[in-house]
């Protein structure tokens, strides 16, 4: 049986970023791959240990990935933000299997500072221009504004995915 077309991929270390990879994978009908990694980050030493990670820029280890990421034509991925970056499991799964990647969009979830440098940094480290974006802090979902925002990206994705469909078949 042939799989989706679109995969959604995220790292998650409370869960917030999990259930917008989930909502998000349930409205693009796409599979959905968690970046796992070895470290536990649970917990206030779990969080300096981010922090240390993030601000350092240490490298950090992630499992092979499952799916093959080449055979989707769209992959969207999401990572939490950390000091105004990518989270450093969302990095390292960047550079890893980028060059697996076509088409690509991003989301991100915060506390609220920083999403347009996280943003722009997964472009750097993907080598690929988005074709939307969707950043999601939590003032927003604490005023129920969380499902208004996943409409937005996935209509928004739904509508450049076609006019690039449109475009290849012209061509
Ligand atoms: C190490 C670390 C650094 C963070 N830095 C920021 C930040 O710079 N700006 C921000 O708005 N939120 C920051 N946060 C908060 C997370 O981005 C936010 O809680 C996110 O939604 C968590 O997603 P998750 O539950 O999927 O891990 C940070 C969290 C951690 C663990």
């Amino acid at each position: 049986m042939p799989h989706a077309r679109n995969l959604v991929v995220y790292f998650s270390r409370t869960g917030i970023t999990r259930r917008v990879a989930l909502s998000l994978a349930a409205a693009l009908e796409a599979d959905i791959e968690e970046i796992v990694e070895e470290a536990d980050r649970s917990g206030l030493r779990g969080y300096m240990r981010s922090l240390i990670d993030v601000i350092t820029g240490r490298p950090v280890r992630v499992a092979p990935v499952r799916h093959d990421i080449s055979s989707y034509e769209l992959v969207v991925i999401g990572t939490p933000v950390w000091a105004a970056s990518v989270s450093s499991p969302v990095r390292a799964w960047l550079l890893a299997n980028r060059s697996q990647l076509r088409r690509v969009a991003f989301f991100c979830t915060l506390g609220g500072r920083g999403h347009d440098a996280a943003l722009a940094q997964m472009g750097s480290l993907a080598q690929r221009r988005p074709l939307a974006t969707c950043a999601i802090a939590a003032r927003e979902i604490r005023r129920g504004e969380e499902r208004r925002l996943i409409d937005i990206f996935t209509h928004r994705l739904a509508y450049k995915c076609a006019r690039l469909d449109e475009l290849e078949w012209m061509a």
